[in-house]
């Protein structure tokens, strides 16, 4: 067997938290405890090599978190060095790049490679400071599963279960009071916690980003189930979701440093379904309760997975790559290419076209 360098592995988590991170970072320390390699654990994003929080991380104190929902080196989607808020002229904040204290931080604490675990926009920042010198491998996460690359991203199976089983428990409350209920789910520009757990927890019409939807087509679905019978209806509408030719429906003005984050769209699809067919409706956000949580055993397995094949890819020096889930194996892709473009759903697919046959509307 070759011998493997001993070196210094630094690991953080950046963006929205997501159920598995906590096994990702388990079998990262693990296995690189088991290569001879010390572990820094850097908190807060990268904000930790901005401000120089690290903790050493040792078998013992991964010990006991692979059920444990979040992160517990802690996260944020306001921390890019690239564009960081700094307070400015007059007390203003601005967006200032501050990205060449990161290397050099870096540097400093003697690390010689860092294992970056995050969504489309951490991933995108590794990106450029892969360009700048760091030497570094991605982990994609990410509940929306719009990571393009990997098959799916852990986090993703959690997400939709918990989904699946509010629109179990709104089914019913739903068909009691003979009332539509609307359930927004998250998933940014991606439709697909929306048709996963639509399919699974029997929802009769959902509206995802893919499909632009028409209102009065939404409504006239609802009350020909009326028609039928069926004095009720679930539908499900994904954040992004909008309307043929309108808009998006955001949450918030772009704050500094960060992306403008999605939601209200449900809000306008109840009010417009209660004004079209004059039928009670309720709201339901289903919000952050999606991000927490103990991680199902799929994502337990493949965080464990992608943590152990990240830490191989150190071992190899394949840097500017991300771990990767290509059925039946983990393999790596070059950065650069899993953030190029979102992962959508393929509109003319048979997950589509199945959900179609069954009777559930798009709102097309
Ligand atoms: O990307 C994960 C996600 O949960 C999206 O589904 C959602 O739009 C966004 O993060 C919410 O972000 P925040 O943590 O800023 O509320």
């Amino acid at each position: 067997m070759t011998q493997i360098r001993p070196m210094r592995v630094g690991i953080l988590t950046g963006g929205g938290d997501c159920p598995a991170l906590n096994a990702v970072i388990r079998a990262v320390v693990k296995t690189s405890v088991g290569f001879g390699w010390e572990v820094l654990g850097i908190e807060e994003g990268f904000n930790g090599l901005v401000q120089y929080k690290t903790r050493p991380m040792t078998a013992a104190n991964v010990s006991g978190i692979l059920h444990l929902g979040g992160t517990i080196l802690g996260t944020t989607n306001s921390a890019n060095p690239f564009c960081y808020p700094i307070p400015g002229e007059g007390g203003c904040m601005v967006e200032c790049d501050i990205s060449g204290t990161v290397v050099e931080n870096f540097r400093r604490l003697g690390l010689e490679a860092l294992i970056v675990i995050g969504g489309d926009g951490t991933l995108n920042i590794a990106e450029k400071f892969y360009q700048k010198g760091i030497p570094l491998v991605g982990v994609p996460k990410t509940i929306d599963n719009d990571i393009e690359g990997t098959v799916t991203t852990f986090g993703f199976d959690t997400a939709v279960n918990t989904a699946r089983d509010a629109l179990d428990k709104l089914h019913t409350t739903a068909e009691s009071h003979r009332r539509v209920i609307v359930v927004e789910v998250m998933g940014r520009h991606a439709g697909w916690i929306a048709v996963h757990s639509g399919i699974a927890g029997g929802a009769d019409i959902i509206l995802i980003p893919e499909i632009p939807y028409d209102i009065e087509k939404v409504a006239h679905s609802i009350m020909r189930r009326e028609r039928l019978g069926k004095h009720f209806s679930i539908v499900v509408v994904a954040e992004g979701a909008f309307p043929q030719g309108g808009e998006l429906t955001h949450a918030e003005a772009k704050p500094l440093g960060r992306e403008r984050r999605l939601g209200g769209v449900g809000e306008r699809v109840a009010s417009a379904i209660t004004e079209l067919t004059g039928k009670e409706t309720r709201l339901v956000v289903l919000g952050h309760l999606q991000r927490g949580g103990q991680p199902t055993t799929f994502d337990r397995v493949l965080g464990t997975r992608f943590g152990a094949a990240a830490a191989r890819l150190v071992r190899k020096g394949a840097f500017g790559r991300m771990v990767a889930l290509v059925p039946p194996d983990v393999e790596s892709v070059p950065i650069r290419e899993a953030i190029g473009r979102m992962k959508t759903v393929p509109v003319d697919n048979d997950i589509i076209e199945s959900a179609r046959e069954i009777g559930i509307g798009f709102g097309d």
